[in-house]
């Protein structure tokens, strides 16, 4: 089966979905192709917290309602150390500004919903994604759908939003990419509870047994992180270890851990990744297909939203008015970003992770770190800016 469209996009993320959305409201075409099934992708448990500029981006494009109505706003967070909690204001630091709580699951249902109610042609449960014809002025995707039926479409470009697993950045001509990356001795166990969150707002707590984190989803859902060793098994976490646990590296005077129903456990690896460019032709990569960070200070959705963004600015300049210009300039406006937020991603991760081994330098240059972060306006300041979204968003 032979078709058409303008934009072939892979992956039904949160990237890959925004964009087909943008590219409608300029009045562009795309079909989806994705991998797993509709609700795989609506259940997946990972990011939850967006910057402000994330969310006013929502808005403007008619995705905000049950963000609005449900999601959390938060003027700032706690960092801990040496047991004592201290509290930085972002609205105070800088200017007013804000992150929210609204899960990544919700996101992506109102995506989808958002696609089907315009028509858009979303194919879950593909098989055998391929793209070809890289270096014509048609690339082509092919797929399986769910019935077996192979198809090829005919695009005027692609997007690689299928994440970090994808096939896109791999069919990039050998050589053309260049990798930039750091591996951490660490991961992170997360867990959902049902039980409303012990804290108005995300404590970040550095912790000589390790790192601790509570944020949440809802007035009523907890998540929680641990640091845990590289290669840990899940299995030697059950849950009352895994509740005494947090308890011992959130515990402060005076505060006390609700703990309830554990109903999701996971283990997730730490990982900065950088591929550049993120373009060859007419083949665009888009969030965690082209990097990832380690998820303290969470940026990675962020990221792939504002790739998104850019990217389909560029291809209404590219495939409506004929422009070339933002596209040509796609990679090196979105890695100004995410090399920001790479860095930033990278300092928190190391400010509040305890690494293995008896070194006592490592230590001491993060607890003078963290006590400089939470006396110094200046240095309070960097983080929350950072923290808040430092590179604005444009959708005009
Ligand atoms: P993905 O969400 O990975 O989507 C890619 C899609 O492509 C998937 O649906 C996949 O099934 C599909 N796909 C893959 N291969 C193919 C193929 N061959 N054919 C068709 N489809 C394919 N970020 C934040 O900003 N804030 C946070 O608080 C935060 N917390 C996190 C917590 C955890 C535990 C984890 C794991 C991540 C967190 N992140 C956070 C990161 C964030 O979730 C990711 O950066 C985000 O999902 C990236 O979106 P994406 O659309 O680029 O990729
Ligand atoms: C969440 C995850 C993070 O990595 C982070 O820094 C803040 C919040 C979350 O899942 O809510």
């Amino acid at each position: 089966m032979t078709a058409r469209t303008q934009v072939g996009i892979v992956g039904a993320g949160p990237a890959g979905l925004l964009l087909s959305h943008l590219l409608a409201l300029r009045g562009i075409d795309s079909i989806v192709v994705e991998n797993r099934s509709r609700a795989y992708c609506e259940a997946r448990q990972r990011a939850g917290l967006l910057e402000a500029g994330t969310t006013e981006l929502l808005r403007a494009v008619g995705l905000g309602k049950r963000m609005d109505a449900e999601g959390l706003e938060h003027g700032g967070i706690y960092l801990q150390f040496a047991r004592e909690r201290h509290h930085l204001d972002f609205r105070d630091l800088t200017g007013g500004r804000w992150v929210t709580i609204w899960a990544q699951t919700e996101i992506v249902k109102d995506l989808i919903q958002a696609r089907l109610a315009a028509g858009a042609q979303v194919e879950f449960e593909v098989s055998g994604t391929e793209v070809a014809d890289l270096d014509q002025d048609r690339p082509l995707l092919r797929y399986t759908d769910a019935a077996g039926t192979r198809h090829e479409i005919c695009c005027d470009a692609i997007a690689g939003c299928d994440g970090f697993h994808g096939i896109c950045r791999d069919s990039m001509p050998p050589g053309l990419v260049q990798v930039a990356e750091r591996g951490y001795p660490y991961s992170w166990l997360g867990i959902l509870a049902t039980v409303p969150p012990s804290t108005d707002e995300l404590i970040y707590s550095r912790h000589q047994d390790g790192f601790a984190l509570h944020t949440m989803r809802t007035r009523q859902v907890s998540r929680l992180y641990l640091q845990v060793p590289a290669d840990e098994d899940i299995e030697r976490w059950p849950d009352g270890r895994i509740w005494a646990e947090l308890r011992h590296r959130l515990d402060v005077p005076g505060w006390e851990l609700k703990d309830g129903p554990i109903t999701e456990k996971a283990i997730s690896p730490m990982r900065s990744f950088v591929a550049s460019p993120m373009r060859y032709r007419r083949l665009f990569l888009a969030g965690d297909a082209a990097h990832i960070v380690p998820p303290t200070g969470a940026k990675g959705l962020n990221l792939a939203m504002a790739d998104v963004t850019v990217l389909a600015t560029a291809l209404t300049s590219l495939l409506r008015d004929g422009d070339p210009g933002p596209a040509d300039a796609y990679s090196d406006t979105s890695l100004r970003r995410v090399w920001r937020a790479t860095h930033f991603s990278w300092w928190m991760t190391s400010m509040l992770h305890v690494e293995p081994g008896p070194d006592p330098f490592g230590p001491e240059l993060q607890l003078a770190q963290l006590r400089y972060v939470t006396s110094s306006r200046a240095a309070a300041t960097t983080l929350a800016e950072n923290y808040t979204g430092y590179y604005p968003l444009h959708w005009p």
